[in-house]
Parts: structure tokens; C-alpha cells; sequence
């Protein structure tokens, strides 16, 4: 009964670990693109919740919390670009990886307008929309260089 119970114990951990071994590689080929998409996403929803409250469509105080949720998730784009992360689902561009001094420019324009976001929306009024102004530029000035154009 105990050499039957182990038999059936090995081949269940056999079908695990196997199975795990051949979903590798499919993994490996995206889960770099997923957690860049991921960070992407959360960068825009910090961004659409910071534009709704400039319109005055949400709560002035959401100006606060939403600024330094940016300044936060923008600690974490540079580190979204591995090389070799431009194979599979993905709209980043080879330019990331072949022009690096460039693409650090456009980085650190984003990380040090996301940085400024909490005192300026703290301040609020012009220097609030100044603020988040630089910081959709930043936005553009990349997307615009590294990432695939829509209408391609
Ligand atoms: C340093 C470059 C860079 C900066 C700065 C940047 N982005 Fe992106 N963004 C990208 C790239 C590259 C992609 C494409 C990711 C992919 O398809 O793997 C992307 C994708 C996105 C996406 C789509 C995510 C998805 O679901 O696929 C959104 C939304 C987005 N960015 C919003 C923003 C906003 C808002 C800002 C500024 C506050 C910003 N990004 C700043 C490079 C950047």
C-alpha cells in the first residue's frame, strides 16, 4: 500500500515538474513583455486619474495620493526594458537597445518629471498643471521614439 501511495506521488510530482519544464519556455518568451505592459498600465491609470482631477471631474484630494503613486510606478520603468524583451507581443521598438544613451534620456525625463508630481500637486493650481504638462511630454517624447507607431 505504501509502495503504491509512492508510485502515485511520484508520477503526480513526475506530471508536475514535467509539465513545468515544457510551459518554460513559452514563459520565458513573454513574461518580460507582460510585466512592462503591466507597469505601462499602471502608469496610465496614474496619468488618466491625474488628468480627471486637473478637468475637475475627481476630487482635488486624489491630486496628492495619484502624484506620488506616479512618482512610485516610475521607480520601476527603467527597469521594464531587458534586453531582448523586443521578440513576441510586444509594440517597444529595437531602438531601446540600440541607441541607449538616447533611450536613458527619455527614461530619466519621465522619472524626473514623475518626481516633481507630489510637490506640484501638493502646491495645485498652475504649478500642479505645469507639472503634469512636463510629464506628458515625457510620455510623448518616448512613445514617440521607442514604441511602434499606432497606424502601423
Ligand atoms: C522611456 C520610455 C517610456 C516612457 C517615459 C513612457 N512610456 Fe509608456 N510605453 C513605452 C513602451 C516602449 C511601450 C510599449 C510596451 C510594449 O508593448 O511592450 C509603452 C506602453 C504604454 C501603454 C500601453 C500598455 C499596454 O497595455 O500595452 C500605456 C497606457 C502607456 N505606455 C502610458 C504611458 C504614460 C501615461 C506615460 C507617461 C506618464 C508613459 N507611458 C511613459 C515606453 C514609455
Amino acid at each position: 500500500m505504501v509502495t503504491i501511495t509512492r508510485t502515485i506521488i511520484s508520477g503526480i510530482l513526475a506530471v508536475i515538474v514535467l509539465g513545468a519544464t515544457a510551459a518554460a519556455p513559452a514563459l520565458a518568451d513573454g513574461h518580460e513583455i507582460k510585466f512592462r505592459k503591466s507597469v505601462m498600465k499602471a502608469v496610465g491609470g496614474a496619468m488618466g486619474g491625474l488628468a480627471a482631477v486637473l478637468k475637475g471631474k475627481a476630487p482635488a484630494k486624489t491630486a496628492v495620493p495619484l502624484a506620488e503613486t506616479m512618482s512610485q510606478i516610475a521607480k520601476v520603468v527603467p527597469h521594464v526594458f531587458p534586453e531582448g524583451s523586443d521578440f513576441g507581443e510586444t509594440t517597444a521598438i529595437a531602438a531601446i537597445w540600440d541607441k541607449p544613451a538616447e533611450f536613458k534620456m527619455a527614461v530619466d525625463a519621465f522619472t524626473t518629471a514623475a518626481a516633481a508630481m507630489p510637490a506640484a500637486a501638493a502646491t495645485g493650481g498652475d504649478a500642479f498643471g505645469a507639472a503634469f504638462g512636463t510629464l506628458g511630454k515625457s510620455c510623448k517624447g518616448c512613445h514617440e521614439n521607442f514604441r511602434e507607431k499606432k497606424d502601423k
